[in-house]
């Protein structure tokens, strides 16, 4: 089994489809074994999107991914970093095919609702960074 770590992001929580994402991750075969809703502050929020800070869109992304609540989700299945990648679509939704949580809910390359970790070693780094050890129950 294999664990990633999720964010559902602003836009999701503002329009109150927090659920209808949890389905769509569950109906995946993604079990949600922890999961809490909190407000990142800034400095967290830029630790956490740190490989981005050169990008041009780092400032931006910070400030939208601050903007309101998040739900950060650790997600357990076989293969759990690809599927729920595949599982969340294209990180432009414009090109996430069909079905996929962001081609359903995404508002834009930005307000993109969902977050995955991008690989084994950035899972344990992400996961650590949100989740003590006894809020996780596999
Ligand atoms: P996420 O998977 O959370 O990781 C980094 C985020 O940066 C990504 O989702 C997008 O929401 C955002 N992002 C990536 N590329 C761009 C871009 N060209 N313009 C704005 N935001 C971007």
């Amino acid at each position: 089994m294999e664990r990633t770590l999720s964010i559902i992001k602003p836009d999701a929580t503002r329009r109150s489809i927090t659920g209808k994402i949890n389905a769509m991750i569950e109906e995946a075969g993604l079990s949600i074994i922890a999961q809490k809703r909190i407000r990142l502050s800034v400095s967290q929020a830029e630790e956490f999107y740190g490989v981005h800070k050169e990008r041009p869109f780092f400032k931006d992304l910070v400030e939208f991914i601050t903007s309101g609540p998040v739900v950060v989700q650790v997600l357990e299945a076989d293969n759990a970093i690809p599927l729920y990648r595949k599982t969340m679509g294209a990180t432009n939704p414009s090109e996430a095919e069909e079905g996929t949580i962001r081609a359903a809910h995404a508002e834009s390359i930005e307000a993109n609702s969902v977050h995955g970790s991008d690989s084994a070693e950035n899972a344990v780094i992400e996961i650590n960074f949100f989740f003590d050890q006894d809020e996780i129950v596999g």
